[in-house]
């Protein structure tokens, strides 16, 4: 496959033709590569049903294609137009409440109903043959961030019929499935699997968590069933195009890994002063880190970013500008963390519709300002590296275990009102990206062997097979971190019951829980030799029986009792943390980790500085980020010299950034 540096991604539709060669000579004089276009224009390029009109695509793909830049199209199914929504008002979704959603944002369909696939399958077969020999387009993304404005859909009938189609295969026998669901409690036996549907708004409020665990399940599945209708069209027709996605990071709706395995790579979409995350004041650099690292673990690879922030973002209200050096450090810190290509939404703000404050390069005159100079000189600065660096990753030797099942039990059940599944994971990232410590996520089918330290928080969902491999990981030498609330179900959501909870891994922890408090007006505290450090939400009450206290409780009646301990087993070791750390709590435990297995930090850096690193044969290239607005000093670890020459003072600029090389022998 070619590689890219960057890219742009462009609505020709929304401009007059006449600019439309200005955009593509701009485009190639600034640096760009590749373009992805035509993911929502479903009522321009099929105005009528069977009515194909794709000179749009056509003349804008020529003018690009001209200036030696090639081409992803997308699939327009996240916007099916007016025309056939008037023909089959049925396919808009319908919501928890049963309340129909309409027409007039995006997303206003429904994933499973058939007669929207008959329209999905027309429009593809006659997409993909229309452009299959065109040798400018280079790939397909099939309809926009799956998932997104659709978190909560869809509900309908439809929908239901296919999740009763799911639970019969799943099942076998509607008899299996009151057992898996635990049916026996408040009257909910189905006598058929006829009767089952999804799990709307209920008198009560409360759902029954089994349902409801397999509800987004096939959730997740079914969004993978109608990504899966539009890729085997698009490959069959043109087996030498790839198929990429643009992901949201941590969103949950599907599982990223089974969309993944539909992927020639993954993309991401980073807007890190979008509309949600305004203020210029929070650090949220780690997060961003995070995500980044995450959507790298989908094919453990490097991936694209397919929508990078280009400007000052929002809807109906606005976020902060990105003040001078960031959209350079954004962009930087994604290729920091494994994106081998820079794709910038949008080329020029749109002067229509609802996206009109979501900035592009250029302003709506279309006259380059700041963005866009700020842009081109980083792409025409850094476009050599991102060439020679293609395909280098982090090398990390610990490992976060992030899992779309523990994560939907945590969304029924979170226990305490502030518990979030990802945010929990965060407290640990956060603390290794305080300590510039690499980091690769993973999920339960990965191969974890080449990891020194694995934490693995939240194991609520304990089958034996988990068990089994976290059990072979600590044999074979490996540190696993487990938390509280591991080992408390079984793959129904039922609890499991006649054995010590953590269940299938009281052995492996040296530990039995006897009881548990929920800190819901009160933190907590925890002593580590002699030092008080502040813990909340959950505190487990254990029982070791092979594990070693280091540290204990400082708080209530079980004060003096461990919070966090440690078991040998096999050559490895087993730690168990009772509680949710505060970072001060993290930070220590992260020391401890780092130094029981052996693993040194990068480097030591001030806050809110970022020291990142990517390896591809001997070649180890360090990233510094200055998320800060002031400059900072940092010490160069031996060995490292600027990638670009130039000289290096010590100094970096505010929201400025150094890419450094060693070469071993
Ligand atoms: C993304 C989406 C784009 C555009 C952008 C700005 O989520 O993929 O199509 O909507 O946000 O809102
Ligand atoms: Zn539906």
């Amino acid at each position: 496959m070619k590689h890219y540096t960057f890219g742009v991604d462009y609505y020709p539709e929304h401009w007059p033709r006449e600019r439309w060669a200005t955009d593509a000579k701009m485009m190639r004089e600034m640096g760009i590569e590749v373009v992805r276009m035509g993911e929502f224009s479903w009522a321009m390029f099929e105005p009528g049903e069977g009515r194909f009109d794709f000179s749009v695509l056509d003349e804008a793909i020529g003018l690009l294609a001209a200036q030696g830049i090639d081409v992803i199209l997308g699939t327009p199914t996240a916007a099916p137009p007016a025309w056939i929504i008037e023909k089959n008002p049925e396919i808009q979704p319908t919501d928890w409440r049963g309340q129909q959603r309409f027409f007039g944002g995006r997303h206003h369909d429904c994933q499973s109903n058939p007669v929207y696939r008959e329209h999905i399958r027309r429009y593809v077969t006659a997409f993909a043959a229309h452009f299959a020999d065109n040798p400018a387009v280079v790939g397909w993304q099939v309809d926009n961030e799956l998932g997104n404005s659709h978190g909560d859909l869809c509900y309908c009938e439809s929908c239901e019929k296919r999740f009763r189609v799911w639970l019969k295969e799943k099942y076998g026998t509607i008899g299996e499935l009151n057992r898996a669901w635990g049916t026996a409690f408040w009257s909910q036996d189905y006598p058929d699997f006829e009767h089952i549907r999804s799990p709307k708004i209920t008198a009560a409020w409360g759902q029954n968590p089994s349902h409801d665990l397999d509800w987004r399940r096939f959730s997740s599945d079914l969004v993978c069933e109608f990504h899966q209708l539009q890729a085997d069209i698009l490959r069959a027709a043109a087996p030498g195009k790839f198929i990429t996605h643009n992901l949201m990071g941590f969103s949950s709706k599907p599982s990223y890994y089974a969309l993944g395995e539909q992927l020639d790579f993954a993309s991401h979409d980073q807007y890190p002063g979008g509309h949600f995350h305004a203020r210029h004041d929070e650090y949220r650099a780690d997060w961003h880190a995070a995500e980044l690292d995450f959507i790298r673990a989908v094919k453990q690879k490097p991936f694209w970013i397919m929508e990078q922030q280009s400007g000052i973002t929002g809807w109906e209200v606005l976020g902060r500008t990105p003040r001078p050096g960031q959209l350079g450090l954004w962009a930087m810190q994604c290729v920091a963390h494994g994106a081998d290509t820079i794709v910038f939404f949008r080329w020029r703000s749109c002067p229509m519709g609802t996206e009109q404050y979501w900035h592009g390069l250029l302003p709506h005159s279309g006259q380059p300002g700041r963005y866009f100079r700020e842009v081109e000189a980083f792409m025409k600065q850094y476009a050599p590296l991102l060439r020679e660096m293609q395909g280098a990753l982090p090398q990390a030797e610990v490992a976060i275990l992030r899992s779309y099942e523990q994560e939907y039990a945590f969304q029924i059940q979170p226990h305490h009102p502030q518990h979030r599944y990802t945010q929990h994971l965060m407290t640990y990232y956060k603390a290794l990206h305080r300590a510039n410590v690499p980091v690769d996520f993973v999920g339960e089918h990965h191969d974890w062997s080449g990891y020194k330290v694995l934490i693995a928080p939240l194991q609520f969902l304990m089958t034996p097979s988990l068990s089994e491999k976290l059990h072979a990981f600590v044999e074979n030498g490996g540190q696993l971190v487990l938390t509280w609330r591991t080992g408390v179900k079984d793959e129904s959501n039922l609890c499991h019951t006649d054995m010590p909870v953590p269940c299938l891994v009281d052995d492996l922890c040296g530990l039995q829980l006897a009881e548990y408090d929920c800190l819901r007006d009160t933190d907590g505290a925890v002593l580590w030799e002699g030092e008080r450090l502040a813990c909340s939400q959950w505190c487990d009450v254990v029982e070791v029986t092979t594990a070693r206290p280091v540290a204990v409780y400082g708080h209530e009646f079980y004060a003096g009792t461990p919070a966090i301990t440690c078991n040998e087993f096999g050559a490895g070791k087993c730690w168990y943390v009772g509680t949710t750390l505060s970072d001060a709590l993290a930070d220590r435990m992260v020391a401890a980790l780092l130094a029981s297995a052996d693993i040194a930090p990068l480097m030591d850096t001030p806050h809110g500085v970022e020291a990142v690193r990517r390896v591809k044969g001997g070649k180890t290239w360090l990233f510094l980020l200055n998320h800060n607005a002031c400059p900072e000093t940092v010490a160069l670890p031996a060995g490292f010299t600027p990638w670009d020459g130039a000289p290096w003072a010590g100094q970096l600029e505010a929201h400025g950034t150094r890419v450094f090389v060693s070469v071993s022998e």
